[in-house]
C-alpha cells in the first residue's frame, strides 16, 4: 500500500509553509446552482506564511490537531478545520489511513480576505503527502486541493496566477520584479459568503452592475503592468468586484482606502472578500511610510509590510530530520 506506515516513520516530521494571497483583479459572475460564483481573478502570493508541522502518528490514532499563533480562538479544532480536512482528503485519495499529528502555526489573520485557512489546507496537504510518501503528481495535488476550497490550489501554486471557474483553475502569469504591499488589517473579520451575498443583493436591487459574461483573461492593462514590472501602472489596474459589497458591510473600509490613496499609495483595494485593504507602495521605504500613516488610522488594527510574488507551499525542514534537530527546537 502506498505510504503505509513503517517503524522508521515514528517521530518523523515535515514542516511546510504556505503563503497568504491577495487579488490584483477579481471579477465575479452570477452564482450557479451550487451557490458558488464564477470568477476571473488574478492572485498574487504574499510573504506572509502559515506553517503546518505533520508528525507521524501511531496506526489507528487518526488526525489530531493543535493550533498556535494569530486567531487561535477563531479557528475550529475539529473535523471542519481545513488542515484536518486536507489530511483526510489526501488519505482517502491515497487509500491509506489518515494517521497524523498536525500542528498549525498561524500568522495570517482569520476571515481577512487573504486565504489563511486555504494556506493551512495547502500546507497540510503537502506536509502529509511528504510524510506519507504519497508522491502525488502536482496536478493531482491541485485536484485534491480544489475539493477543499476555491483558494487552496493557489496556495499550493503561489507566484502570480489567473484563476477561473471558482478561482481554482489556475494558469501562471508572467510578473517581473518585486511588489511591496502594506496590508491594513481590521479589528474583526468578514464572512466570505456574506460578502458574496451582499454583492448579489446589490446587483438584484440595481445598485451594482451585473457581469453576465466574464472575460477569462488577465485584463490587458494589468497583464502589461505585470509583464513590465511597473508598479505605477499596476496600482491603477487593481480592481475588485467585491470591494463595494465589503464596504457596504464595513463602511470604515472606505476610509482606509481613501487614507491610503491620500498618503500616496500607488493603489489600494480590498483584498478578496476583505476586510483587509491591500495597499501598493513604490518600494520598501515608501511601504514603511505608508504602514506608519495607515497604522495611525482608527479603523486599522495593524499593518504589515509584505512583498510578492512568492512561491507556493514549500517544505522548510527535511522530512527525515529527527525531532530534536536544532531547527525544530522551540516549535
Ligand atoms: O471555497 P471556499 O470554502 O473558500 O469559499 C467560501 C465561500 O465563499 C463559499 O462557501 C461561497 O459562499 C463563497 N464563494 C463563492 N464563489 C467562489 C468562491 C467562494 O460564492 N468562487
Amino acid at each position: 500500500m502506498p505510504g503505509a506506515p513503517t517503524c522508521r516513520d515514528r517521530g518523523r516530521r515535515v514542516v511546510v509553509h504556505a503563503p497568504a494571497k491577495t487579488n490584483l483583479h477579481l471579477a465575479v459572475g452570477a452564482p450557479g446552482h451550487d451557490g458558488y460564483h464564477p470568477l476571473v481573478t488574478v492572485f498574487q502570493a504574499l510573504s506572509l506564511y502559515e506553517e503546518v508541522t505533520a508528525t507521524a502518528a501511531e496506526p489507528g490514532s487518526g488526525v489530531t490537531l493543535t493550533v498556535s499563533g494569530r486567531g487561535v480562538d477563531e479557528t475550529p479544532l475539529g473535523a471542519s478545520n481545513l488542515a484536518v480536512r486536507a489530511a483526510r482528503a489526501l488519505a482517502e485519495h491515497l487509500g491509506r489511513p489518515a494517521d497524523v499529528v498536525l500542528h498549525v502555526h498561524k500568522t495570517v489573520p482569520v476571515a481577512a480576505g487573504m486565504a489563511g485557512g486555504s494556506a493551512d489546507a495547502a500546507a497540510a496537504l503537502l506536509a502529509c503527502d511528504l510524510l506519507w510518501r504519497g508522491d502525488l503528481a502536482p496536478a493531482d495535488r491541485l485536484d485534491v486541493a480544489a475539493t477543499l476550497g476555491a483558494d487552496v490550489p493557489f496556495a499550493l501554486l503561489g507566484g502570480t496566477a489567473l484563476g477561473t471557474a471558482r478561482g481554482d483553475r489556475l494558469e501562471p502569469v508572467t510578473a517581473r520584479g518585486e511588489l511591496h504591499w502594506v496590508m491594513a488589517w481590521a479589528r474583526e473579520g468578514l464572512s466570505t459568503p456574506a460578502v458574496f451575498t451582499a454583492l448579489d443583493d446589490a446587483r438584484d436591487a440595481g445598485r451594482a452592475p451585473r457581469r453576465d459574461v466574464l472575460d477569462a483573461r488577465v485584463p490587458p492593462a494589468l497583464a502589461a503592468a505585470l509583464a513590465d514590472g511597473d508598479p505605477h501602472a499596476l496600482g491603477a489596474a487593481l480592481d475588485n468586484d467585491l470591494q463595494d459589497a465589503a464596504v457596504a458591510l464595513r463602511p470604515a473600509l472606505a476610509g482606509v482606502v481613501g487614507a491610503a490613496r491620500g498618503a500616496g499609495a500607488l493603489g489600494a483595494v480590498v483584498s478578496g472578500s476583505g476586510p483587509t485593504v491591500a495597499v501598493l507602495a513604490d518600494g520598501a521605504d515608501h511601504a514603511a511610510e505608508l504602514a506608519r500613516v495607515l497604522g495611525a488610522a482608527p479603523e486599522v488594527a495593524e499593518t504589515r509590510h509584505v512583498h510578492g510574488p512568492v512561491a507556493g507551499a514549500r517544505q522548510v525542514v527535511g522530512a527525515d530530520v529527527s525531532p530534536d534537530h536544532p531547527s525544530l527546537r522551540g516549535r
